[in-house]
């Protein structure tokens, strides 16, 4: 596997694998690569030939308070494992490569009607960092496809839509989201967390099923549910930042006409905030 640090050695690079006729996947990330990330490069490693993993921890995308110093970085540990799942490149910019302007003169990308709930409304700029490094990753490794985790769901729906209002020819995958035995979605924020909260953590989870569960068993008070669903979290002592039964695909409220539903939910445990969905459709 290679290593890349500089945008014009890449390019150079996936220069050869096009004109060779190899097909280009990229997958983002921020290291700390987990089991849930190496399904991401193996997804991508079926169905493509040549597979860019970059880790970069975005500093755009992160608030003034929030963890990006005390963000996880393991690189070693990370190219070891990029290395045994057959990555050809690992892309590792430094933040003067990507924001050679600084920070506060980089151009951004904003994206109307998903942003400004949840964890845009929790975060804010949040997901105009995403948007813009990801248009940015998008721009400079040109791939036919890119990789992202549904744990992120309200993310994913902000890059397929920024692909389509700007005619990117890049095809979004979506991939499920990788869970501890317990449930618990993985996270490199787990690593915040004690033994003790990790088993709380899982409750998140829990209830999103027991949600999930009701609507599926013809419940359709979705208001009612999501404020049982929010005691149940503070019972199990996760503090609820959101948690709302929403059009999967829109993200507004579900109505009683909505088919396909995703349950949306971020708490707070300890010093960390986590988030997770469950989605299903409806007949
Ligand atoms: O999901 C992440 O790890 C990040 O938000 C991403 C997509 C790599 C952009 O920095």
């Amino acid at each position: 596997m290679q290593t890349q640090k500089k945008i014009k050695d890449l390019r150079q690079i996936l220069r050869t694998a096009r004109s060779q006729g190899k097909s280009i996947a990229l997958v983002p990330t921020m290291g700390n690569l987990h089991e849930g990330h190496l399904q991401l490069i193996r997804q991508a490693r079926d169905r493509y030939d040549f597979i860019v993993c970059s880790i970069f921890v975005n500093p755009l995308q992160f608030g003034e308070n929030e963890d990006l110093d005390a963000y996880p970085r393991t690189l070693e540990a990370d190219r070891e494992s990029l290395r045994s799942e057959n990555c050809d490149c690992l892309f590792l910019p430094t933040i003067k490569e990507i924001y050679g302007n600084g920070l506060e003169q980089q151009t951004s990308i904003q994206v109307p009607g998903l942003t400004e709930k949840f964890c845009g409304n929790s975060r804010p700029g949040h997901f105009e960092g995403v948007a813009t490094v990801v248009t940015k990753l998008f721009n400079i490794v040109q791939p036919d496809a890119a990789f992202f985790g549904l744990k992120d769901y309200q993310q994913f729906l902000v890059i397929r839509k920024l692909t389509k209002d700007l005619a990117l020819d890049i095809a979004i995958h979506g991939i499920e989201t990788h869970r501890e035995k317990s449930g618990l979605a993985m996270s490199s924020r787990n690593n915040y967390l004690s033994q003790e909260q990790r088993e709380q953590a899982a409750g998140l989870y829990r209830c999103l099923q027991s949600c999930a569960k009701k609507i599926e068993q013809g419940n359709i008070e979705f208001q009612q549910l999501e404020q049982a669903a929010k005691k149940e979290l503070q019972k199990a002592s996760l503090e609820p930042d959101y948690l709302q039964i929403c059009d999967a695909d829109t993200l507004q409220a579900a109505s009683t006409e909505t088919r396909h539903i995703a349950i949306l939910g971020a708490v707070f445990i300890g010093k960390s905030r986590l988030i997770d969905n469950i989605r299903f459709q409806l007949s």
